[in-house]
């Protein structure tokens, strides 16, 4: 039997665009952040892990994406096209910093490759186990969720924002960070959709996450060291502002760390952290719902 077409059906979009920025890092500053080295080489730490870490991302959601439980799910099937999109757009805007990074003598590339090797190691870790797309998924929503939640601590507050004082910086850690809260849950649902909610996928993306908070909180700093290093400034009065902008009370991570721990919850869901006012806020404020950004959703 043929299928009934409705010629006045409108076409089915996912919620959140994928937008082509395009920024020129040429002009970018040494000292980007806080004029710190220590605060600018904690964020370019953090943009190195960016490029192998959303392929990674990428690779995780596209491998589960033709599963039976959402090959016929069209809406589904448009959120995960949107959040390989944003994903691959991230990775190339921060692979373009990165690359400007080098003028300044860091060996990016080096500690790119290296993010390679640890996400490689750790998976295969698990590998004997269990299937590498529940692994590979799993390990992508605990990412997901750090990603989100130090994404919107960025969105909230004014005093981080004040730090980038490079315009072009500043608008690229908020455009990625408005990004990372539109596609959140995408991950996270096709995980549910796939594998379920009981004892087990509760048990995988736990898992998952300590070793993320473990490997993530290592790998960093590890970066941010050779760093400072290759920058000179490996002595430790030049960490003493990015400790305590990082870890003090009111510190960027410290601060985070009860959202993160949430995800430890049986029930827990990415949207229970409602970001919606924040996210129409920001698409507002940096024009983000111009059409110039995203072309191919203008023509849908
Ligand atoms: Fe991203
Ligand atoms: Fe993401």
């Amino acid at each position: 039997m043929n299928a009934i077409v409705n010629p006045t059906a409108k076409p089915v979009q996912a919620s959140f665009p994928v937008r082509r920025m395009g920024f020129k890092f040429q002009d970018v500053p040494r000292y980007w952040a806080g004029n710190d080295a220590g605060i600018t080489h904690f964020l370019t730490s953090l943009s190195v892990l960016f490029p192998e870490g959303e392929g990674f991302f990428v690779d995780s959601v596209r491998a589960v994406r033709n599963h039976p439980e959402l090959l016929a799910d069209q809406a589904m099937q448009k959120e995960i096209s949107a959040f390989i999109g944003q994903e691959a757009m991230h990775s190339k805007e921060h692979e373009a910093f990165n690359a400007s990074a080098k003028l300044y003598g860091y060996e990016v590339e080096k500690m790119e490759r290296s993010t390679k090797t640890v996400i490689t190691s750790i998976t295969r870790l698990f590998q004997p186990f269990v299937k590498k797309e529940f692994i590979d998924l799993a390990g992508t929503c605990a990412l997901e969720h750090f990603t989100a939640t130090i994404a919107a601590q960025l969105l909230r507050r004014h005093d981080i924002q004040d730090l980038m004082q490079d315009p072009t910086m500043l608008q690229l850690w908020l455009w990625h960070a408005v990004e990372e809260n539109e596609h959140k849950a995408v991950c996270y649902d096709v995980y549910q959709r796939i594998y379920g909610k009981n004892v087990a996928t509760y048990a995988m993306r736990a898992t998952a996450m300590a070793a993320a908070m473990v490997v993530l909180f290592f790998v960093q700093n590890y970066f941010m060291f050779r760093l400072m290093k290759q920058d000179g400034k490996a002595a430790p009065r030049h960490w003493l502002r990015a400790v305590r902008t990082l870890y003090g009370p009111k510190g960027f991570i410290s601060q985070i760390i009860p959202e993160l721990l949430d995800y430890f919850r049986p029930g827990f869901h990415p949207n229970d952290h409602d970001t919606v006012a924040l996210l129409a806020k920001w698409t507002h404020q940096l024009g983000l719902n111009d059409p110039a950004y995203s072309p191919a959703r203008k023509a849908a």
